[in-house]
C-alpha cells in the first residue's frame, strides 16, 4: 500500500492546519494551502508537508492550486479536504453590499465547487478518492445577519448532497462536515467554551479513516454549549 495522499485548503489556521498535522502524524503525504506564505512554511517545517500560497478569491488560483498538488504529490491525492472559508461579518439583509455576495461566493462556494471538479476528474477513472467539504452546522439552523455566508454554505450543501449521488457509483466517497462554533481565528472573539480545532479536525481525519466499507455522508458537530438548533 502506497502512503495515502491529501490536499487541505485553508491550512494555515484553524481546523485546517490541525488536519494537516493529524493527517501527517498518520503518514499521510499532505499538500497544505493558504494565502499566508510565512505560516504554510512554519507547518511544512514542522509536519513535513507540502505548502504552497494560492488566493483562493482568484478562479484560476483555484485550478492551479489542484495542479501544484498534483504535481507535488506525484498523483492525483487520495483525499480533497476543502476547508477554506470565512465569514467576513455579521450583517442585516439591508447591509450587504455586491462586494459582500461576490467575495464570499468565489472562497466559500466557487473554489470548493472547482477543486470538486477537478478531483473528481481524477477520482473517477481511478475508482477511489474521498472528498470533504467543510461547511457548517449554520445550514441547519440559519442564524439572522449571516445571510451571505448562510447562502454560501447551503448553496455548498446542495451541491455536497448532488456530488454524493454522483460520485456513489464510481467508488468516490464524498462528506459534507457541518462543525458547530469553533474557538478559532474565523471570529474575532475568542472561544473556550467552544470546540477546539484539534477536535474538529479529529473528527474530519477520522472520517477519512473510516472503514472501506463506510460512507459517511453528513458529519454534524457541536460543543456542548451550543443550543441552536
Ligand atoms: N470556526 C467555526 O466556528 C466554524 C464553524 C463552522 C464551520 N466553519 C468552517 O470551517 C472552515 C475552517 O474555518 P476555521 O474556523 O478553521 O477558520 P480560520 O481559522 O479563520 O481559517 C480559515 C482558513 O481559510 C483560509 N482562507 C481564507 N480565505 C482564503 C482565500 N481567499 N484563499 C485561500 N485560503 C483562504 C485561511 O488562510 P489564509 O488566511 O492564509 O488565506 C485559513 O487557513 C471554514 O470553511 C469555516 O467556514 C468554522
Amino acid at each position: 500500500m502506497h502512503p495515502k495522499t491529501a490536499l487541505i485548503t485553508g491550512a494555515t489556521r484553524g481546523i485546517g492546519r490541525e488536519i494537516v498535522r493529524q493527517l501527517s502524524a498518520r503518514g499521510v503525504r499532505v499538500f497544505a494551502s493558504g494565502r499566508d506564505a510565512r505560516l504554510l512554511e512554519e507547518l511544512a517545517e514542522e509536519t513535513g508537508c507540502h505548502a504552497q500560497a494560492f488566493d483562493l478569491a482568484r478562479a484560476e488560483e483555484a485550478t492551479a492550486l489542484y495542479a501544484a498538488a498534483k504535481s507535488a504529490l506525484g498523483g492525483a491525492p487520495d483525499f480533497l479536504v476543502n476547508n477554506a472559508g470565512f465569514n467576513r461579518r455579521k450583517a442585516p439583509a439591508a447591509e450587504i453590499t455586491a462586494a459582500d455576495l461576490d467575495e464570499h461566493y468565489a472562497v466559500n462556494l466557487r473554489a470548493a465547487v472547482l477543486l470538486c471538479g477537478a478531483a473528481m476528474r481524477d477520482m473517477v477513472p481511478r475508482k477511489s478518492g474521498h472528498i470533504v467539504n467543510v461547511i457548517s452546522s449554520v445550514v441547519w439552523h440559519q442564524s439572522e445577519n449571516y445571510g451571505v455566508y448562510c447562502a454560501m454554505k447551503c448553496a455548498l450543501h446542495g451541491f455536497t448532497v448532488s456530488l454524493i449521488k454522483e460520485a456513489r457509483p464510481h467508488g468516490v466517497k464524498v462528506t459534507g462536515v457541518y462543525p458547530g462554533g469553533t474557538d478559532t481565528e474565523f471570529r474575532a472573539l475568542e472561544r473556550p467554551d467552544y470546540l477546539r480545532p484539534e477536535s474538529a479536525a479529529k473528527m474530519i481525519v477520522d472520517t477519512l479513516f473510516a472503514p472501506a466499507d463506510v460512507a459517511v455522508h453528513q458529519l454534524t458537530f457541536r460543543p456542548m454549549v451550543e443550543t441552536n438548533f
